[in-house]
């Protein structure tokens, strides 16, 4: 089945629209990751050096979202403040998530959150989420709330079509995968205790720097996957609205949990748009260990 055929069968209109057109840009991101490598001189508001592709991505993808007509704003980790628009869903997105690793060719991604409230919104807002992969495979992977959806993109003439990979995607009962960022040296105390117990009970360790490509194969083999809370940075990396909810509400709807280390990532109510969390995400019983390792330390 193909994607737009999907999305008139089974998504509400606007958030179907907002598919659509993430994905017809998202091939033009993938096309263009070989010729937008350099560094800018500008920062973003998390006030880290920005690269071509982070600039580029995002302004494509605002322009493919605000012209659908049905997204109120949207908001991006690369722009101080939303660009606002005439419809009815708060997007917010991580236009281009692992942007250092572009140079190594590590698994790139890009992260949309579709908030039903106005931003900053707690997760609890989220009517659906999608992260694109753009690395071995370009995949959109999302879920409307009423489970998560994978489709691929495939050459069909001198173009792309989204062909459906899988539907119901759910994390294997048994845990396989787990990775951590950050430098072990860095981490809390709670974190590195928990993490020396995993490699003991047969868990693999699967780290390649960039969120997306290290979540997408915890959905794929169960595990769990951290940035974490660190001495230096209780609050951890990554940003609420952009990156840890929208991963948040796909990887519950695949069976999952995800935690800041003792609370539901989904029940956070950032106050600003750039807000950051420590965030542990994947199959349930490991996010409640490392809690219960965090809450003891
Ligand atoms: P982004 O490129 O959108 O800023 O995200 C990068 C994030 C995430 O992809 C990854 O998990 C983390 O940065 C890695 O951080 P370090 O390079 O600091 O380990
Ligand atoms: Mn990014
Ligand atoms: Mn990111």
């Amino acid at each position: 089945m193909k994607l737009d055929e999907f999305l008139r069968l089974n998504a509400p209109d606007d958030l179907g629209a907002l598919t659509s057109a993430i994905a017809k840009s998202s091939v033009d991101v993938w096309d263009s990751i070989p010729f937008k490598t350099g560094l800018l001189t500008e920062t973003n508001p998390s006030g880290e050096t920005q690269k071509a592709i982070d600039v580029f991505s995002n302004d494509l993808f605002v322009e493919a979202l605000t012209s659908t007509g049905h997204a109120a704003e949207v908001a991006s980790e690369e722009m101080e403040e939303p660009v606002e628009s005439r419809g009815g869903v708060s997007v917010a997105m991580d236009p281009l998530d692992g942007s250092s690793n572009v140079e190594t060719n590590n698994p790139l991604g890009s992260i949309f959150g579709f908030y039903s409230h106005r931003l900053p919104a707690s997760g609890r807002s989220l009517v659906g989420a999608l992260y694109v992969t753009y690395g071995t495979m370009l995949t959109l992977t999302f879920s409307f709330g009423k489970g998560v959806h994978r489709f691929v993109a495939l050459r069909e003439g001198d173009g792309m079509s989204f062909q459906l990979l899988g539907v119901n995607l759910k994390l294997p009962d048994k845990p396989e995968v787990y990775g951590f960022g950050g430098s072990r040296k860095e981490w809390v105390h709670g974190v590195a205790r928990f993490w020396e117990s995993l490699d003991g009970r047969g868990l693999r360790n699967r780290y390649c720097g960039t969120f997306i490509g290290d979540y997408n194969q915890v959905l794929a083999k169960g595990g769990i996957f951290s940035y974490p809370a660190l001495v230096k940075k209780p609050r951890g990396k990554l940003r609420v609205l952009y990156e840890c909810a929208p991963m948040a509400f796909i990887n519950e709807q695949a069976g999952g949990y995800a935690s800041d280390g003792s609370t539901n990532v989904l029940d956070l109510a950032p106050s600003g748009l750039a807000e950051t969390s420590p965030l542990y995400i994947g199959s349930a019983s490991l996010v409640r260990e490392v809690e219960g390792s965090l809450a003891s330390s």
